[in-house]
């Protein structure tokens, strides 16, 4: 497989490579047209094993013959293998693609809310969390401490973008996860299914984490909020329970990865 070598980097070609670091730009471009960008072999290989169809792979000269097969799975499956030198690739992305592998993926129309929980005994919700490394890290942790699946926020960052993919080392490919249509609305649909909806806050009336495991609720939702704010008042007065994880050394709050970690820990 000879991959087709690009010198233009305004080449309609390479379209979905365009201003990958324009965040606002990529926030409103790939979910409307489909797309997403696994960036490195590791997150490559994650996503095609995971089933997701590629439409192109881009390489940097150096990264033809590690990637050559990657490139043939992505070549079997009818996308073009394109070939771009450094400078191309600087200005098509606007960074030094220091991996020098990137390829743009069809999304796949993400499942119902029921069909997400379903089975489902541990869920976790990430309310309007702006940045994409912390979600990352969060369905990381989802993944490995065995949550069934993951729901956000409308306003939350998308797992799919691609700094969330490479934090979460591609488990935004394996956890399930949906997008929540109304919020806090759709907590219902939460009790509905029978889920205790425990609310992470650093409130004074929340029950110490420790307690709240030992309590061994059926099913459970852990509600996590967002960086700054934290949980929005009308989520908490709506959940069944507030929690927290008691805190030592005057520090009065985790980073949203770092409680989530602690508290799928803790549920598991
Ligand atoms: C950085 S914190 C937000 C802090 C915010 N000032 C507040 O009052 O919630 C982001 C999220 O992480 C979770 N979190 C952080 N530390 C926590 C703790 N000690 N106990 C429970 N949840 C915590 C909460 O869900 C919180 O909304």
């Amino acid at each position: 497989m000879i991959p087709v070598e690009v010198g233009d980097p305004t080449d309609p070609r390479l379209a979905d490579y365009a201003r990958l670091t324009d965040v606002g730009h990529r926030v409103r471009r790939e979910p409307a047209a489909g797309v997403f960008i696994a960036e490195g072999a590791t997150v490559l290989e994650r996503a095609l094993d995971a089933g997701f169809t590629p439409r192109s792979l881009l390489l940097a000269p150096n990264r033809v013959e590690p990637a050559a097969a990657l490139a043939a799975r992505v070549a079997a499956a009818g996308a073009p293998v394109f070939v771009a030198g450094p400078d191309v690739l600087e200005r098509l992305t606007g960074y030094h693609v220091h991996r020098g592998l990137l390829a743009a993926m069809d999304r796949r129309p993400l499942p119902t809310i029921a069909e997400v929980l379903a089975g489902a005994r541990r869920v976790a919700v990430l309310e309007d969390i702006t940045d994409h490394t912390n979600v990352g890290a969060a369905m990381r942790s989802a993944a490995a401490f065995g949550v069934d699946a993951v729901l956000v926020t409308p306003s939350c960052a998308d797992p799919l973008y691609r700094r969330a993919i490479r934090t979460s080392m591609g488990a935004c490919f394996t956890v399930p996860w949906t997008r929540l249509e109304r919020w806090p609305e759709d907590i219902a649909l939460l009790h509905d299914a029978g889920f205790v909806t425990a609310a992470l806050t650093l409130g004074e009336r929340a029950v110490p984490l420790d307690e709240f495991v030992a309590r061994r609720p059926a099913a459970v939702a852990l509600v996590l909020g967002s960086e700054g704010d934290g949980l929005r008042a009308s989520t908490i007065a709506a959940a069944a329970v507030e929690v927290t994880i008691p805190m030592a050394g005057g520090i009065d709050s985790l980073n949203v990865a770092a409680a989530a970690a602690v508290a799928f820990y803790a549920t598991r």
